[in-house]
């Protein structure tokens, strides 16, 4: 069980006030809050051992580019993936899918086709409809029922000898569906197809074994999960790394350079080209250690006591809608009221010191689905409790007084 009144004064920005009432931060799928010992891991970077890495004898510079190693050492035991040189590090989810569309463009040829859910952020649609625009590829949606959830029949139907890539996140950012990705990814090794898994919203909730996935490339936030903001990690398997070209050209991407030819580093460097985010990167590993030390099995237990109870208080509102309702979901709650605005409620309820995300969440085309601009998310992570969610629910039902 967890020491909630512990775990909370880990996080400085919990206790503060905004707008003169206490702070309620229910926009973890945003981003997520970070503990004092993340933030202290920054400043002793700078204060203690700041240099550029993989590049100096000096001493400095030897212990900058050990810390960051260690760091993908530790991202490599977290994710159970089985080379640390199958770990890079990038600025961030978005950074990672593009890397990997990017390299597609020379493996795929006209014709060829591409699966994506219909549970997208727009980072995982926008990117691969460039790779088509390229290559000639052709983008297939794998399609969603009124729950929520992927509906696996279709799946089944759209995989065929065509099918090269499999894009799906493991857990919607909009509606909190999960996935069933094991699942998908056995059907689209069938074919031969590559998988690439947005695990953007699942890291913060639980840990992925990407050896028992068996995905073949994995991609996150570090900012999610604890972590400072532009840090993100892609998992790739070994082989499909060595297939893809490099993403950026640059220096510590290189092993020999002429003007006649250059050849590459061998991975992971061959795609982390330029001085990357060092403090960022060791800091990753500092926030993995703090969420396996509150232990996952802890957040997954408070998050779902959080998610049945605000799913019930919530649903005591008039004219309430909660938009996806899966049989597996994680502790995100999409909501809007009849008549109102999402973000009309959301403004209000700020004013109160809620901080929700109002919008459409960067998937429009699940807006679309259930024609709707956009809806009120609740997004709570381990460390929010259940009078926070109280106080929600009064703020919304007043936001609602006021605009009926
Ligand atoms: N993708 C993030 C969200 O869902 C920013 O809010």
């Amino acid at each position: 069980m967890l020491d909630i009144n512990k775990i909370r004064a880990d996080f400085p920005i919990l206790s503060q006030k905004v707008n003169g009432k206490p702070l309620v931060y229910f926009d973890n799928g945003a981003t997520s809050q970070k503990p004092q010992v993340v933030i202290d891991a920054i400043s002793k970077y700078y204060q203690e051992i700041n240099a550029n890495i993989h590049r100096g004898v000096h001493t400095l510079s030897q212990l900058a580019t050990d810390a960051y190693e260690i760091s993908r050492g530790k991202i490599q035991n977290h994710i159970n993936a089985k080379f640390s040189h199958e770990v890079l590090f990038t600025s961030g989810t978005t950074h990672g899918i593009n890397l990997v569309t990017n390299g597609f463009a020379s493996l795929l040829k006209a014709g060829d086709e591409i699966l994506v859910s219909a549970l997208e952020h727009h980072s995982n649609i926008v990117p691969w409809q460039m790779l088509c625009e390229k290559t000639g590829a052709i983008l297939r949606v794998i399609p969603m029922n009124e729950n929520g959830e992927l509906i696996m029949a279709e799946y089944d139907k759209l995989l065929s000898d065509k099918t090269k890539i499999v894009t799906v996140n493991h857990i919607s950012n909009a509606l909190g569906t999960v996935n069933p990705i094991k699942y998908m990814i056995d059907e689209a090794h069938k074919f031969g197809a590559a998988v690439l898994i947005d695990g953007a919203q699942a890291v913060p909730h639980l840990k992925p074994d990407v050896q028992e996935l068996d995905c073949d490339f994995y991609v996150f936030s570090g900012h999610k999960i604890c972590g400072p903001t532009g840090t993100g990690i892609l998992y790739g398997k070994e082989d499909w790394l060595n297939k893809l070209p490099p993403y950026q050209g640059g220096g510590e991407m290189i092993k020999d350079v002429s003007f006649e030819k250059t050849t590459y580093a061998e991975l992971p460097h061959k795609f982390e080209a330029g001085t990357p985010n060092i403090a960022g990167g060791i800091v990753l590993g500092t926030a993995i250690d703090y969420m396996n030390e509150v232990g996952f099995e802890n957040i997954q237990q408070q998050e779902l006591e959080l998610l049945e109870y605000g799913t019930k208080r919530l649903l005591e509102i008039e004219g309430l809608k909660i938009y996806g309702t899966a049989k597996e979901k994680t502790s995100v709650i999409s909501f809007n009221i009849e008549g109102i605005h999402p973000y009309d409620i959301g403004t209000i309820i700020d004013k109160l010191g809620i901080a929700v995300r109002t919008g459409h969440h960067c998937a429009q085309p699940i807006m679309n689905f259930f024609n709707i601009p956009g809806t009120i998310r609740a997004s709570f992570a381990f460390y929010n409790t259940k009078e926070e969610i109280d106080a929600m629910v009064d703020a919304v039902k007043r936001a609602k007084m006021m605009l009926s």
